[in-house]
């Protein structure tokens, strides 16, 4: 409830940067989840983790010998995800300079990048920023998933995003509607 209360006051201060009144459920969480090549990935990163909802059950998938990070830029998220799950690594930076972060980290590719960003609020221009940055720590073939609200879908700003995607990445695929999640959400498959 305290989550909840957390990612509503966040929205209400900056709807266009959060883009979500509820947190994701766990429904929504390992449909997403599921799309990763666990068998082979080294490198998981998660784009805006908000207060964690993905975050616990990524925690949970991955093992040992594979990485995982997360980048949030809301400060106001940070505290919270640090007292409830701290050993999840999260830096306080934005997905623009994801690279510089990769190569602090000393990883020069990431296999997999679960994103809660909430792309189609973001301008042309900021959306165009993020996905190249993307591209420059994607590795080959690797994935990219990321949900979208399924009311927004008919908007333009929806379909404008669906075609950038499918003009960025060498395959899209769209998943079905997960009702149990507040608002009903869908989630696109993507690899580079
Ligand atoms: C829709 S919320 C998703 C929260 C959580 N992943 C979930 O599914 O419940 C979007 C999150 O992306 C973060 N965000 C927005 N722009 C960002 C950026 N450029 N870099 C990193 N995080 C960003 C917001 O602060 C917010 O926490």
């Amino acid at each position: 409830m305290a989550k909840a209360r957390t990612i509503f006051r966040e929205f209400l201060k900056s709807p266009n940067k959060v883009g979500a009144v509820a947190p994701s459920s766990r429904f929504l969480a390992s449909a997403m989840l599921n799309e990763l090549d666990w068998e082979t990935l080294r490198t998981v990163v998660e784009y805006g983790p908000g207060t964690g909802a993905i975050s616990k059950y990524l925690l949970r998938r991955v093992q040992d010998h594979q990485k995982y990070f997360a980048v949030e830029l809301n400060a106001s998220f940070i505290a919270g995800l640090r007292r409830r799950l701290p050993e999840l690594q999260v830096f306080n930076e934005s997905v623009s300079d994801i690279r510089s972060i990769c190569d602090r980290e000393k990883v020069d590719w990431v296999d997999g990048i679960i994103s809660g960003l909430p792309w189609t609020s973001f301008p042309e221009s900021l959306q165009e920023e993020l996905l190249e940055a993307t591209l420059s720590v994607l590795a080959d073939k690797g994935q990219f998933v990321t949900f979208a609200y399924v009311h927004g879908l008919p908007l333009q700003n929806a379909r404008r995003f669906r075609r950038r995607l499918k003009e960025t990445f060498s395959s899209v695929k769209v998943s079905p509607v997960i009702w149990r999640n507040v608002p009903p959400a869908i989630f696109y498959s993507c690899r580079k």
